[in-house]
């Protein structure tokens, strides 16, 4: 089954002539339509009239994260303020965040993507599909819910956290996939057998798991299906592109289908920026060809992964990309927010007191993140009363909440405590398996 049957399967060739077209527009409306791309093209000695084939792609300047950060917030639109009719964000809720905006049209694009995921995981109207990604200004939340109301299933937002409601809407509500991250998945299933052993999920309607966000392995997969009884299906995206439903995989379990429709893509080797052929690993760049109010043109991602064509049982004919697993980059993914040490170390170093030595100890406890930040603080402090160090651990801890979106265990170190290294100092000790 699919949502969109022609594009789904449609041949090749045709793809390619569908992708050149919609490259065409984007890249010119990105030009014509914002002055960052204009000066850059311009400076890459770049016009959009030299873009005649799908090889002139490299001609074509990259868009970092960074650029994004420097036009904080509505810097990279290209259409009147009035035409946006829904921003997210991603990482942090300072200056340092990334904020997309989407048009009616990119919104619809948005709900049909992520209806594709679910018809592709063998969903139908007559689903009841339960959204516990967050809502609000992360993409998960909103993104699954549009989509499964596209399909015309039965949507219900009751968004992260709270397992004992989750739980009794799956039973109440007949919920039959849960949408949420692999992680918190498995903290679901934690919690039922310490704490809800009379509650029996083989009863429920519950089929399958519609998970992402964040990295996860086969290992994964297979503790959460035998774990529950259920079905994991891998859901791909992110912001800058337009949240889930970039790629998702379909009941073969076998790679994700991107939606190259909307999303070209192409892996480049990370050091050089080179293209490489196709089948070899590397960092995928996304280039949204009909996005209105954020176009990203190649956009690096930082994502490491391997794209693939190959017939799929489903009939999909969508290029597939490999389950990615890690980044080219020292972001890290915490309860699925996504935080650079490098604004760990802000947040830190804002507080009086601390000194810049620092270590962030990534767990995983009962099956969700957990976050230690060690960080050394000055003699003088030290040597005061306890009543000081617990208010600078507080001062600290609410700061990390308010600032990154995250809640960590902040120890305080005497100077000199934290291991220093020769090389690049140790700043992430990430003792999560994935
Ligand atoms: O995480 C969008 C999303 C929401 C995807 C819900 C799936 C489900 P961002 O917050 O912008 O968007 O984070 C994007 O998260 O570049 C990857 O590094 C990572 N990521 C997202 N999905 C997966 C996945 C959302 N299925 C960043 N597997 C991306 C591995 C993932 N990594």
């Amino acid at each position: 089954m699919y949502f969109n049957k022609e594009i789904e399967t449609m041949p090749l060739k045709k793809m390619r002539e569908l992708q050149l077209e919609r490259l065409k527009w984007s890249i010119s409306h990105a030009y014509e339509n914002n002055a960052f791309y204009h000066k850059k093209f311009e400076a890459a000695g770049f016009h959009p009239n030299q873009f005649k084939s799908l090889d002139d792609m490299k001609r074509v300047p990259f868009l970092t994260k960074q650029d994004m950060r420097d036009n904080y917030p509505f810097g990279l639109f290209a259409m009147p303020m009035d035409k946006v009719v829904r921003v997210h964000s991603s990482s942090g809720t300072t200056g340092n965040a990334t904020v997309v905006g989407y048009t009616r049209k990119d919104v619809d694009i948005f709900a049909e993507v992520v209806a594709r995921c679910l018809v592709a995981y063998g969903a139908s109207e007559k689903d009841v599909i339960q959204v516990a990604y967050g809502y609000g200004l992360f993409t998960g939340g909103l993104g699954l819910h549009y989509g499964a109301e596209k399909l015309g299933a039965l949507t219900v937002p009751i968004s992260g956290g709270n397992t004992e409601r989750q739980l009794m809407l799956i039973k109440d509500f007949g919920t039959t996939m849960l949408a949420c991250t692999p992680s918190y998945l498995l903290n679901i299933a934690d919690y039922i057998e310490k704490k809800r052993p009379d509650y029996d999920i083989s009863k429920t309607k519950l089929r399958a798991g519609i998970l992402g966000a964040e990295p996860w392995s086969e290992a994964m997969r297979k503790e959460i299906e035998t774990r529950l009884g259920i079905n994991a299906y891998d859901i791909y995206g992110l912001s800058e592109v337009i949240g889930p439903g970039v790629s998702c995989e379909c009941q073969e379990k076998s790679g994700l289908h991107v939606h190259e429709d909307h999303f070209y893509v192409e892996i480049i080797d990370p050091e050089t920026g080179d293209i490489l052929p196709e089948g070899e690993k590397g960092e995928i760049v996304y280039t949204t060809i009909t996005k209105e109010a954020f176009p990203g043109i190649r956009y690096r991602s930082r994502d490491i992964t391997r794209l693939y064509r190959e017939p799929c049982k489903c009939g999909r004919t969508l290029v597939k990309m490999e389950k990615v697993t890690g980044r080219s980059d020292d972001m890290l993914i915490i309860r699925g927010v996504n935080v650079f040490p490098s604004q760990i170390e802000n947040v830190l170093m804002e507080v009086e007191g601390t000194e810049p030595h620092y270590q962030i100890i990534l767990d995983r406890k009962a099956a969700l993140d957990d976050v230690e930040v060690m960080v050394e603080v000055s003699e003088k402090l030290f040597s005061d009363e306890v009543k000081v160090l617990d208010n600078l651990k507080k001062k600290i801890s609410d700061r990390f909440r308010s600032v990154l979106g995250i809640s960590a265990k902040i120890t305080l170190v005497e100077p000199m405590t934290i291991a220093r290294s020769e090389g690049k100092a140790v700043r992430v000790v990430d003792r999560r398996k994935i």
